[in-house]
């Protein structure tokens, strides 16, 4: 059986993410959604509100999990004979970027990195820019799916309130 994760931070999950989670799914057998704890890193959207969301938006795919991960993603991947990471790139400097982290995961545990490339309307949608465009009252709508917008705007109004 061939399996494969798609790692990332899902802060929140766009619907540039769900296109490569679907190749990724059509692609190999089973596929698990690794989303980082990432306790450092400040994140709009809790753990679980991520791996939430994320199930909800995957639900109709039936060979794709969701799964929480801490520490190295190849420790993740070999651990669970995961044989491949599955990752989009948008762009040449998004190879640049994950250029050294490919030969740095095959290195450590053998575990290959496959890229596919980002269909051209997703290729400039990141989950940090959609929120940066979100909070300053840009319309993102098309960009995640609905139950992710509509979350990501409840969540802005609840930060706006605070302050
Ligand atoms: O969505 P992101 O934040 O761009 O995802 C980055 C992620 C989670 C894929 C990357 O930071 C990662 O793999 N982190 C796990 C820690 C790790 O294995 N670091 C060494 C990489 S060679």
């Amino acid at each position: 059986m061939s399996t494969a994760c798609c790692p990332g931070s899902f802060d929140p999950v766009t619907l540039g993410h769900l296109d490569i989670v679907s190749r990724a799914a059509s692609l190999f057998d089973q596929v698990s959604v690794a989303v980082l704890v990432n306790e450092s890193k400040r994140s709009l959207f809790g753990l679980e509100e991520r791996l939430a969301m994320l199930r909800e938006v995957t639900a109709d795919l039936p060979n794709v999990t969701v799964d929480a991960f801490d520490g190295l993603l190849v420790d993740f991947c070999a651990d669970r004979g995961i044989g491949a990471i599955v990752k989009g790139l948008r762009s040449g400097p998004d190879l640049d970027y994950e250029m050294p982290m490919a030969r740095m995961n095959v290195g450590l545990r053998h575990v290959e990195t496959v890229f596919v490339p980002t269909a051209a309307a997703w290729s400039h949608v990141s989950s940090s820019l959609v929120k940066e465009v979100a909070s300053l009252g840009g319309d993102v709508s098309g960009m995640l799916p609905s139950p992710v917008h509509a979350a990501l705007v409840q969540r802005l109004a609840e930060r706006r309130s605070d302050t």
